[in-house]
């Protein structure tokens, strides 16, 4: 069998983790396989709702194996919170999580260096998630990162070293901080993800692979966000695109089967950077209300805009979707029309193309399509798709070349249509 992708096309949340956990049941094994805890993937089903963020959307299907792999930085303190809380809701993933030795570790220092850096930057900021991410992937790159092999041997050591280096560092920034207070926290942390299968993750899927298993391998962030492709400087610390499942997982190229790409109906972003087809009026303000869009992580309200048919075509380019996944199509049920971004005019030149600096003055050139205005929230088969939906559904397939095979009308678990 061969390995399974599905990530973002837009700049996150796209609704990942909820299709993770719908598409769950086909495999035997879902493994994430870069990013950390910047992500937050929302999952509701029997009137609960769940946000995880360094552990697979995967965990929560009977018999399923979740891997945290290779390429993924994790960090103890955060992921101790994220197992406490779903043991007291009865959730126990002793028997089912599965941590690569290889993925780089998440240390307080670099929580610190993370704000200090945004602080220094000023109105020029990225507008990170505060987890460290940046710090803890520039240290893997500059080959003075921890791994989670390492917790095994001469911890302390290895540890004071990097420590150490980072004081240094952070020395440079007038900032006061409590290292003690995070350091007992997160040696709690590391108490914690020694409970669990710490494994060479990319023998264990090879192995899994060769003898006829499934894996989903679950992306984080989104492909505006990755760092060659995304929307530089403004971007993530990893590579978000299907390539990236193999470096952070050891899977070869020929062994991704098919790569599920996700989108809004429209389009988010949540920090700084650029955002061609945002939205600054009321149809913006009602993109939030109607989507309810705060961030899973920081709460932070999210840029809202109408979808964007350049970068799409772009992001379905890098990643080789085969298969399109289209959420949150109920929150635009009340509008009248809606807006859809065909191209670009940048310095009076109409484009197609994602341009090279999208920072620019970029004119979004859009269509026009009729609403359905009608509440899809309990529809549950194609059939009941309101017509001027199924229009929408049509012109954005031939634009993007791609079937649209799921449709998301809710939150919740049920409120999916596989077409
Ligand atoms: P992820 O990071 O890609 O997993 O996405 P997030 O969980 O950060 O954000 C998606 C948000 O939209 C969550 O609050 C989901 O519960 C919610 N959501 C997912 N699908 C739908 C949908 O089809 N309709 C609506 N209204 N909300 C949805
Ligand atoms: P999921 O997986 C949305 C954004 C941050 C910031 C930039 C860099 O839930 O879709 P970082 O902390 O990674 O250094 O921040 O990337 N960002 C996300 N935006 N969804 C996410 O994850 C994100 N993870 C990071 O807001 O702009
Ligand atoms: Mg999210």
């Amino acid at each position: 069998m061969k390995v399974d992708v599905i990530l973002g096309l837009q700049w996150g949340d796209e609704g990942k983790g909820k299709i993770v956990d719908v598409l769950t049941p086909n495999y035997d094994i879902v493994a994430r396989f870069q990013g950390g805890p910047n992500a937050g993937h929302t999952l509701e089903f029997e009137g609960q709702k769940y946000i995880l963020k360094s552990i697979p959307s995967g965990i929560f299907q009977e018999g399923i194996m979740n891997i945290i792999g290779n390429g993924v930085v994790i960090d103890p303190a955060l992921f101790k919170q994220e197992v406490d809380k779903l043991e007291e809701t009865g959730h126990i993933l002793t028997d089912r999580l599965y941590i690569s030795k290889k993925a780089h570790l998440i240390l307080p220092t670099h929580r610190l260096l993370d704000a200090a850096s945004e602080t220094a930057m000023g109105e020029e900021k990225i507008g990170t998630t505060g987890r460290g991410i940046g710090p803890t992937y520039t240290d893997k790159i500059s080959r003075h990162g921890l791994r989670v092999g390492d917790l095994f041997h001469n911890f302390q050591e290895k540890y004071q070293k990097v420590v150490e280096r980072h004081k240094k560092i952070l020395s440079r920034y007038n900032i006061q901080y409590d290292l003690e207070a995070l350091e007992k926290e997160w040696f709690e942390g590391v108490e914690k993800i020694k409970q669990y299968k710490v494994i060479d993750s990319e023998f264990f899927i090879n192995k899994h692979i060769s003898s006829g298993g499934s894996v989903l391998a679950e992306g984080a962030q989104g492909s505006l966000l990755d760092i060659d492709f995304g929307s530089y400087p403004f971007v993530t610390s990893s590579n978000t695109i299907c390539a990236g499942a193999c470096t952070g997982l050891g899977i070869a190229p020929q062994q991704i089967g098919d790569v599920f790409g996700i989108f809004k109906a429209y389009c988010t972003r949540v920090g700084s950077g650029p955002f061609p087809t945002e939205l600054f009026d009321n149809d913006g303000q009602k993109l939030r209300d109607n989507g309810n869009e705060y961030g899973s992580v920081t709460g932070r309200p999210r840029r809202c805009g109408w979808i964007d048919l350049v970068a799409l075509r772009y992001t379905i380019m890098l990643n080789g979707v085969n298969k399109l996944v289209m959420m949150k199509s109920d929150v635009l049920d009340s509008f009248d029309t809606i807006k859809v971004c065909v191209s670009y005019t940048v310095d009076g030149v109409e484009t197609e193309d994602f341009p090279f600096d999208i920072s620019e003055t970029i004119i979004p050139n859009y269509i026009e399509i009729p609403g359905w205005k009608t509440d899809m929230t309990a529809i549950r088969s194609e059939n009941e798709f309101p017509e001027e939906f199924n229009n929408y559904i049509a012109f954005l397939e031939e634009e993007l070349e791609v079937p649209i095979s799921i449709v998301s009308v809710g939150p919740d678990r049920a409120q999916t249509i596989i077409r």
